[in-house]
């Protein structure tokens, strides 16, 4: 599904989240705080666009995909950075190889959620980082009323303007309506392993930044 997307992906992100991709992006690079010289592994890093602005920091890091269309963008835009196509299920990496995982947009579209962090923290070294970006509940019921009822049922005619493909964009809202919210996303992380796990809300809950520990 992705493929067919991965060329007018960024752009449309933008669009459709009427900017704020870009700040959810700053804030994921904030929590990672990412040391020149370390190694991350930027997860389900479609075209790389917040690999990129993680390797600003000195950081070296390691954009991974399932999309082969994603990947071929990407290496494009970006021919610098080493993009390598992966599964989250079954990540193409060493034991214990990073210092810090990022995940940003991508968990929600791996059907074994506890599988994949699971599997993520495999390839983080003891105490390393783990930081997962998602869409959530926003906490305010005004707001979480206003998402559900008005902005979700919105976007996929929002996507027959933006997008290449609008039908991605059914699925969009399909998952968010899905994806467990903040409190049981943190117990997942538990459950496959993870330690300190906490969130931080973003633009009042409509994304939540996960953070743990290996
Ligand atoms: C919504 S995009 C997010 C891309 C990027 N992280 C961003 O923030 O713009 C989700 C990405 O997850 C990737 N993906 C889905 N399932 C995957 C899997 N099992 N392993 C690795 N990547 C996967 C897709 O190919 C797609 O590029």
């Amino acid at each position: 599904m992705f493929d067919g997307v991965a060329a007018g992906y960024d752009l449309t992100n933008t669009v459709m989240t009427a900017g704020l991709d870009r700040s959810w992006r700053r804030a994921v690079v904030e929590a990672v705080d990412p040391q020149p010289g370390q190694l991350v592994l930027d997860l389900a890093a479609g075209t790389g666009v917040s690999s990129v602005e993680l390797a600003a920091t000195g950081a070296t890091v390691v954009p991974c995909d399932i999309s082969v269309g994603m990947l071929q963008v990407g290496r494009q835009r970006h021919p610098g950075m080493g993009f390598t196509a992966g599964n989250a299920m079954a990540l193409p990496f060493a034991d214990d190889a990073f210092d810090a995982v990022t995940i940003l947009f991508g968990l929600r579209n791996i059907a074994d959620t506890v599988g994949a962090l699971a599997e993520i923290r495999r390839v983080t070294r003891p105490r390393g980082r783990l930081v997962i970006a998602e869409f959530s509940r926003p906490a305010p019921p005004l707001v979480r009323f206003a998402y559900h009822e008005v902005v979700l049922p919105l976007l996929p005619r929002v996507a027959r303007f933006a997008a290449s493909n609008p039908e991605a964009y059914e699925y969009l809202t399909e998952s968010i309506r899905a994806w467990p919210d903040q409190h049981r996303l943190a117990e997942l992380m538990i459950e496959a392993g993870w330690n300190v796990v906490e969130w931080l809300n973003l633009s009042r809950g409509i994304v939540a930044l996960h953070r743990a520990r290996a």
